[in-house]
């Protein structure tokens, strides 16, 4: 049997123009650049122009992952869109990007798992690749959660940003030679006792209007660390490798305590974060894309460098995905 791997061979990212500080957040609601900044880790986000949609933000993302993969967009079989931020209910935001990439062949669609959509998707591209049914994925996670905020709720509308980020995968016969790249594992995990801890208090089928965010803060902060470190041990547990093998922790960017908590208990050390919440907030499904074009564009991510990627949303659910890059 050949064994097939898929290869990041491309990681874009998109951020709307305009800056929200903390500080323009604290004439807006009750609330303080040192609250924020103390419990969270975050001091600014991006907000997307009037106008601007999560399939814009996409496509730009989308765009740049093709030019560095060296990629045409034609080549691409397979478009899976992380986002709880569609531009319509339906069609699917990933036909829209699909149609503006100028594809018109092979499968494009939308995965709903809140913050965690994008390890998701990136373990669904990566299954349909190794099975053999598609050639070169396109992954793309892309918000614009500005548009379901409460920003009279000091305590969601603070903690979220705009964004999008992306990959473009390929499928590589392995051919045994040495560290091969690609992904190695990855474990998905859902608990839906937990839905009403983060959701959002609309949808077509239960208000017919779209709804803002509301969020147990606490309730899910207590649960993130344990679920999060649980998933990454299964995940390595697949692997040879274990944490110290790890060149890059690249977790989606809710809230630097969560994520120093995370790092605490796998024994990883702090320096190896990529750490995007500072300027980005939590973009949810885009957040680990986005990170991980930062972490490529300032030169700390390298080829053949080992990734371990991960996130925690509403639903509960959580993951963690391993690759090679
Ligand atoms: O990506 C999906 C996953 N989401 C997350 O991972 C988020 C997880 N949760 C968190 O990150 C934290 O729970 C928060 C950052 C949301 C909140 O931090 P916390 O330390 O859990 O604060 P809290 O909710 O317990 O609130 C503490 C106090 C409250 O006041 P009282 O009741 O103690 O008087 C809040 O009303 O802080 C108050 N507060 C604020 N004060 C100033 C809440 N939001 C704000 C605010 N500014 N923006």
């Amino acid at each position: 049997m050949t064994l097939i791997r898929s290869v990041i061979t491309g990681c874009g990212g998109y951020l709307p123009e305009t800056v929200l500080t903390n500080d323009d957040l604290a004439k807006i609601v009750d609330t303080t650049d040192e609250w924020i900044v103390e419990r969270t880790g975050i001091r600014e986000r991006r907000i997307a122009a009037e106008g601007e949609l999560t399939s814009d933000l996409g496509t730009a993302a989308a765009e740049q992952a093709l030019e560095r993969a060296e990629t045409d967009a034609r080549d691409i079989d397979l478009i899976v869109l992380a986002t709880s931020t569609p531009d319509n209910t339906f069609p699917a935001t990933a036909v829209t990007i699909q149609a503006n990439l100028g594809i018109q062949h092979g499968a494009a669609f939308d995965l709903q798992a809140v913050c965690s959509g994008f390890v998701f998707a990136l373990a669904t591209a990566d299954n349909f690749l190794k099975s053999g049914q598609y050639k070169r994925a396109l992954v793309i996670g892309a918000e614009t959660y500005s548009r379901i905020l409460d920003w009279e709720d000091r305590g969601t509308c603070v903690l979220f940003g705009d964004g999008a980020g992306a990959l473009v995968l390929e499928a590589r016969k392995l051919n045994g030679a040495g560290l091969e790249r690609g992904i190695l594992a990855s474990e998905l995990r859902s608990d839906g006792r937990y839905k009403d801890k983060l959701f959002v208090d609309g949808g077509p089928s239960s208000t017919g209007t779209v709804g803002h965010l509301r969020m147990h803060g606490r309730d899910v902060f207590r649960h993130a660390v344990t679920n999060i470190a649980d998933v990454i041990t299964e995940t390595l547990a697949n692997t040879d490798y274990t944490a110290d093998d790890i060149d890059w922790f690249v977790p989606h960017q809710a809230n630097k305590r969560i994520l120093d908590g995370t790092a605490r208990k796998i024994g990883l050390d702090p320096d190896k974060i990529v750490m995007t919440v500072e300027n980005h907030a939590n973009t949810s499904a885009a957040s680990i894309p986005l990170a991980l074009n930062t972490a490529l564009e300032d030169g700390r991510l390298k080829e053949n460098q080992l990734v371990l990627m991960e996130a925690m949303g509403g639903g509960f659910t959580w993951g963690a995905v391993l690759a090679r890059w």
